[in-house]
């Protein structure tokens, strides 16, 4: 393929567009963790600013990060990989064990399975490899049905299990995920996505360092409220856990600052674990909220976030809440559900705005 031909190709795809900077707004739209408090995070950076020496490569800074997420995770620090964000490691996993291996289907394109609605940026990424995506639906609850799903998983190279999923906010029940994985033989790589699995009841890393197939992504850029440090890591198999930092990642992929940043808050899991709790106890009182408002209904999450389905009260609702300063995720129909948003749980003030908008929405 010629270089114009490939960039028409690719300048059509879908893709991620950061969202609008509005200053002095409630960010409620991109799962951040603002529950935790400011001062601490501060605090964290201004101890790690006065310790780095920017001149320097990061040289030993990543064994200090493996050893805390070791200690966070309870999971041995040879299953674990690091990279710039979660987003980083999707990216290099997807060229250098997906994109362009054609072996489950000779002669034609690498296919993916995932369910939809999902994380929309990890389908963006296998179009752009090139890659074919079969896309599952869920049920009208947002369920997922593990027979369906796992048809299509076999015939593919790669699949994708968002759980907690996003937008909508579900983690698959354990017995269901630990099922999926053993259905699937080895030829498939299972990429699970645990970004929000902090919130939630379970993990599947324990699982994962069982396999040489499955992969679970986290990150640091939600409960551990350092979106901007741009720090996520993986569990996975011993082998495929060492190909990926001693081969695959790249020798630098975190800045020393961030590392630092990052062992730093890990340190002080404690704390976090108490925002964490702070943020359950929210996300429960805010669904009960919403479930009561008439014409509103509201998902069972297990993230950071819920997803609402606000129906004809939608445009009274959005008009409200930027009237009120707060940035959501505005999704309009989704698989059939109409006018639907993805809210982040902030702190009690920032919860209680919300709620606020949504009953005068809904009421006018
Ligand atoms: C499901 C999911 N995975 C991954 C990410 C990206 O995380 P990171 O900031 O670690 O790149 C996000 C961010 O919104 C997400 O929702």
């Amino acid at each position: 393929m010629t270089v114009e031909k490939e960039l028409k190709r690719i300048a059509k795809l879908d893709r991620y567009v950061r969202p609008e900077k509005i200053t002095g707004a409630i960010k409620l739209d991109s799962n951040e963790n603002f529950a935790l408090d400011g001062e601490f995070v501060l605090q964290v950076v201004t101890e790690a600013a006065k310790r780095v020496d920017l001149r320097e490569y990061p040289i030993d800074e990543l064994d200090g990060l493996y050893e805390q997420l070791a200690r966070y995770t309870g999971i041995n620090e040879k299953y674990i990989g690091a990279g710039s964000g979660s987003d980083q490691i999707i990216e290099l996993l997807l060229t250098t064990l997906v994109a362009g291996n054609k072996k489950k289907n000779k002669g034609s394109r690498s296919r993916a399975t995932v369910f939809v609605p999902t994380f929309s940026y990890f389908v963006n990424r296998c179009e752009l490899h090139g890659m074919r995506v079969d896309r599952v639906p869920l049920d009208k609850n947002f369920e997922l049905d593990i027979d369906r799903f796992a048809r299509s998983a076999r015939r593919s190279d790669l699949v994708y299990l968002c759980s907690p999923n996003n937008p909508t906010g579900g983690q698959v029940p354990r017995k269901d995920a630990v099922e999926l994985l053993d259905r699937l033989d080895d030829s498939s790589l299972v990429l699970v996505d645990e970004a929000y699995a902090d919130f939630s009841s379970y993990s599947l890393a324990r699982e994962a360092t069982r396999r040489d197939n499955v992969i679970v992504l986290r990150t640091l850029s939600k409960a551990f409220g350092l979106a901007g440090a741009r720090v996520g890591y993986m569990i996975a198999g011993e082998k495929t856990a060492g190909v990926f930092r001693s081969t695959i990642q790249s020798p630098y992929p975190v800045s020393t600052l961030s590392l630092t940043i990052a062992t730093g808050v890990l340190e002080r899991a404690d704390f976090v674990k108490k925002t964490i709790e702070g943020v359950k106890g929210e996300r429960k009182r805010v669904f009960e909220r919403l479930a009561e408002i008439k014409g509103i209904r509201v998902f069972r999450s297990d993230a950071n976030f819920l997803f609402v389905e606000t129906g004809k009260s939608y445009s009274a609702i959005a008009r409200a809440l930027e009237k009120e300063g707060i940035v959501v995720k505005l999704l309009g129909n989704v698989s059939g559900h109409a006018g639907c948003m993805r809210v982040t749980i902030g702190t009690q003030e920032m919860n209680d705005r919300f709620l606020k908008c949504v009953e005068e929405g809904a009421t006018s």
